[in-house]
């Protein structure tokens, strides 16, 4: 055994073999990422909601699934990262607490629109109710597109018991008083009604002056 070797297994071996190469990175990269992403599924602050995050109210929810619907999440993410320009432009940086009621998380990677997990309340719901129906008639130079159908559309009544039922399954607290009022929380709504709605409630729940003043859970 020449120096260089290792005693019980020889790097040489190993580097000479593409396929035994291959198939050991993919053991060493697998065990690596099971150790970093196993313990997420049990932290606290993971699993638990951050303060005052509360799972959305049926209107909310169906304008969540009008947002997904129309690709909002393409050009606008909802995350907002620890930098001081993020936060400065944005608010307080997004907590994992605050997204354990999405399935499926919205937190987008690109932004041709500004970031929109703290937008809530920042605007009047007539301004969003224009904004949709055309951008440029609040922002000239937007680019976004225009929504005028969902001041049209009628929320769909039908389905949203059975999302609320669903998602409970999967851990949302919903209360069965909640799931038999959804459809009625619906009646007389526009989805433009619901996916304002939605907006308004993004990132409320952490609505700090100052970012000294955020909790750290
Ligand atoms: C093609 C990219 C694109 C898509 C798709 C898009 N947006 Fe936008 N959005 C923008 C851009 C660019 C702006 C900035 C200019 C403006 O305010 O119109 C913007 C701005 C906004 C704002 C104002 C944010 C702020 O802080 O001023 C809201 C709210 C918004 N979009 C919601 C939506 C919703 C809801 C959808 C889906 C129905 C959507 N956007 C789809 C590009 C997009």
């Amino acid at each position: 055994m020449s120096e260089h070797q290792h005693p019980f297994f020889s790097h040489a071996t190993l580097e000479r073999n593409v396929g035994l190469l291959i198939t050991v990175t993919i053991i060493v990269v697998a065990i690596a990422g099971l150790v970093q992403i196993v313990p997420l599924f049990y932290q606290h602050s993971t699993t638990e909601p951050s303060l005052g995050v509360v799972p959305y109210s049926a209107l909310r929810l169906a304008g969540r699934d009008i947002y997904q619907r129309e690709g909002c999440v393409g050009c606008h993410s909802q995350q907002i990262r620890t930098l001081r320009s993020e936060v400065e432009r944005y608010g307080p940086y997004s907590l994992a607490g605050e997204s354990v009621y999405d399935h499926p998380f919205l937190w987008g990677s690109k932004r041709t629109g500004p970031d929109l997990s703290r937008v809530g309340a920042r605007y009047s719901d007539a301004w969003h109710q224009v904004h949709l129906n055309n951008p440029r008639s609040v922002v000239p130079e937007s680019n976004m597109p225009a929504y005028p159908w969902l001041e049209k559309n009628k929320a769909d009544q039908d389905t949203i018991a059975n999302h609320m039922t669903a998602l409970r399954r999967v851990g949302v607290p919903y209360t069965d008083e909640e799931i038999a009022n959804a459809s009625k929380e619906l009646e007389g709504k526009t989805e433009a009604d619901a996916l304002i709605a939605y907006l308004q409630g993004l990132g409320t729940n952490r609505r700090y002056l100052n970012i000294d003043e955020m909790p750290t859970n």
